[in-house]
């Protein structure tokens, strides 16, 4: 089956990087070829198809590509977020009355909330997300996080070593020992990636080095939540790891800026986190004019960040860290793509996955220039309408 796309009045590809050019095509056609791209270029050349799709002079770019989430838990902490409005501030250790409603809550409870999240996220353009444990840290409540993640997205995450548990409080490297042994065994064949929060309030370096080496060990590749709530030596050792990616970021030193430019590994923002427990939003332009790898991504999650809005964390992107909006286009989707170390999402390319959104508006820039308004119109993943 071969539908073309026509009459698409900007087509963002995101093939392009460089100027923050988000590769823009005017008056543009893509052709799906089933779950793929086959053909993209000006509609006046386009080639013949099976089914015509009208865009209406509209803007299309690529599905966006979340790749830092934790949407597999029980309960919500509206109270924590309420209190923190008040004055209240951020600590790690909220993660815990989050793993109680987890550990306490069944699969179908668990994997109805999944879906209710991603329903959510392709409803506002997201075609790809990545999925975290971290809300079980018990072998057992870990291996059904990652299990029921992987019945979503391939992209999953294993996050044991996200906060240590209450019962471990005073044996955080009996803790670590756990989720290195047993916990890995059992959660490693249903993930992709091992992640640590690398924190004060969580592990320290030496033991998320450890936590990483065992993953790596056992195939997963790494990827490191660092320098969230203050700098730390975290980023360094991502990248003495070869993470893909380092998440937050929010206290970054000037070393850590050079090292990270100087490294293949991508560094994930998350303004939801900067919006939502009020702290300082880091500096895009600075990392971008240094030469880092930046993408966006949501944090989905109770405590730090309860959006699952790419159009939202763009325009506070645009809005407050410094990215031109082509910039946080591309961020969002194939700087996504580059945090996963995928080259087949993220970009409106032929061979690359037909992962496409259409807006209720003539330009990218409305995504910044429209806070709040749902602009998404159309979404197809894998060439198949998802909304
Ligand atoms: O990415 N930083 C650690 N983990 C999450 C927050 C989890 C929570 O507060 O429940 C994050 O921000
Ligand atoms: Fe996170």
């Amino acid at each position: 089956m071969r539908t073309l796309i026509t009459n698409i009045g900007e087509l963002s590809t995101c093939t392009m990087q460089i100027d923050g050019g988000a590769g823009i095509i005017r008056d543009a056609a893509v052709l799906v070829e089933d779950e793929r791209i086959a053909w993209v270029g000006a509609a006046a050349d386009a080639p013949v198809a099976d089914e015509i799709v009208d865009a209406a002079g509209r803007a299309m770019i690529p599905g966006f590509v979340d790749s830092h989430s934790h949407i597999v838990f029980g309960g919500d902490r509206a109270a924590e977020f309420e209190a923190r409005m008040a004055g209240e501030k951020y600590a790690a250790g909220g993660i815990r009355s989050t793993v109680a409603a987890t550990r306490v809550a069944s699969d179908d409870e668990l994997r109805a909330r999944l879906r209710g999240f991603i329903a959510e996220m392709h409803a506002q353009g997201t075609t790809t997300v990545e999925i975290k444990s971290g809300y079980g840290l018990d072998v057992e409540t870990e291996e059904r996080l990652v299990r029921l993640a992987a019945e979503a997205t391939d992209e999953v995450t294993f996050l044991g070593a996200h906060v240590v548990p209450a019962e471990y409080a005073d044996d955080p490297d009996g803790y670590v020992d756990l989720v290195t042994g047993p916990m890995l065994d059992a959660c490693a064949p249903h993930a992709k990636w091992i992640d640590v929060f690398c924190e004060t309030g969580a592990f320290t370096v030496e033991q998320s080095r450890r936590v990483l080496e065992a993953g790596t060990a056992h195939g997963l590749a790494p990827r490191v939540h660092a320098s969230q709530l203050g700098p730390g030596d975290g980023v360094r050792m991502a990248i003495e790891l070869g993470a893909a990616s380092v998440d937050h970021g929010t206290y970054l030193t000037d070393g850590d800026v050079a090292a990270l430019a100087a490294s293949d590994t991508v560094l994930t923002l998350l303004p939801g986190v900067e919006f939502s427990t009020r702290q300082p939003y880091p500096d895009a332009r600075r990392l971008i004019d240094a030469g880092v790898t930046v993408a966006l991504a949501c944090d989905t999650n109770p405590g730090s960040s309860f959006t699952s809005s790419m159009p939202f964390c763009i325009a506070v992107a645009v809005r407050d860290m410094g990215m031109t909006p082509a910039e946080a286009l591309w961020a969002a989707t194939a700087g996504g793509a580059a945090a996963l170390r995928r080259d087949d999402i993220g970009v409106i390319a032929p061979g690359a996955r037909a992962d496409l959104v259409l807006l209720d508006a003539p330009s990218h820039v409305h995504l910044s220039y429209r806070p709040g308004v749902p602009l998404v119109s159309t979404v197809w993943k894998d060439g198949v309408l998802v909304a």
